[in-house]
């Protein structure tokens, strides 16, 4: 069974504050993006990562691949992306050569995974289940309101409390059997926020792998502090 990974690169990022795409910001001088390729092309089984390049920057993040080291024996292949995450990485799945029957989708925002986690989700990928997610539980507890929608400080009614120990947070990569997420992909046109979203609604089983600590999203200023930290304690 031959794997790729598609990598979604073309958000703004525009909730870490003003500057370049997200994907390109550098952490301890290496941008994320090539963190995350790095992370994906860890795993021995991983054969080829597409990139999704913000559209007016495939030749920069093309230029990137070229000028960092990365394992020879992975093939890098960068596409346009497109308006939201969900067009990105359809636009990075219709690039894949035929042959790869398993595809992971990971998010460049979260360039930190450990390679076992990878390795994790392919093997129950590869041990029989159509959609893996790494996850893992919550310490917040999380309550459903009735949003007062952007811009608004109007108290938020309270909807109701899922039982925490039932929830689990989802990270990425997330695994699939190729044909499985391609027909999602086909299948359903509302806007999700994950891959495994649309694979449930098709119908199809999703499972839960356990996820790790440092496979959080880079979203926020905070985030990036932690990132270099976790970054520079692994150097130490
Ligand atoms: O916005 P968020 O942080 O949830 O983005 C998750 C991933 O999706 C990021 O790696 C981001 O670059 C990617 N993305 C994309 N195309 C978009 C929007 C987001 O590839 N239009």
């Amino acid at each position: 069974a031959r794997t790729a990974a598609v990598i979604p690169a073309a958000g703004r990022g525009v909730r870490l504050g003003p500057g370049a795409p997200k994907a390109l910001r550098a952490l301890n001088g290496t941008p994320m993006l090539i963190h995350a390729v790095r992370a994906m092309a860890a795993s021995r089984a991983v054969s080829l990562v597409v990139v999704a390049a913000p559209p007016d920057g495939t030749a920069e993040v093309k230029a990137l691949l070229d000028s960092h080291a990365l394992p020879e024996r992975t093939d890098f292949l960068v596409v346009p992306g497109g308006a939201s995450r969900q067009e990105s990485v359809k636009l990075g799945l219709d690039a894949l050569p035929p042959g790869i029957d398993i595809v992971l989708v990971h998010d460049a925002a979260r360039p930190l995974v450990p390679v076992d986690t990878v390795d994790a989700v392919i093997e129950a990928v590869r041990d029989g289940a159509v959609a893996v997610v790494p996850a893992l539980p919550l310490a917040d507890t999380v309550k459903e309101v009735e949003p007062r929608g952007e811009g608004s400080f109007e108290p938020e009614p309270v909807v109701g409390t899922p039982e925490r120990a039932r929830l689990r947070a989802v990270q990425t990569p997330q695994g699939f059997d190729r044909d499985t997420l391609l027909h999602a992909h086909e299948a359903v046109t509302n806007a999700v926020t994950d891959d495994a979203g649309m694979v449930e609604q098709v119908g199809k089983p999703v499972v839960v792998v356990p996820g790790h600590e440092e496979a959080f999203k880079v979203t926020r200023p905070l985030d990036l502090v932690l990132a270099e930290a976790v970054l520079a304690r692994r150097r130490a």
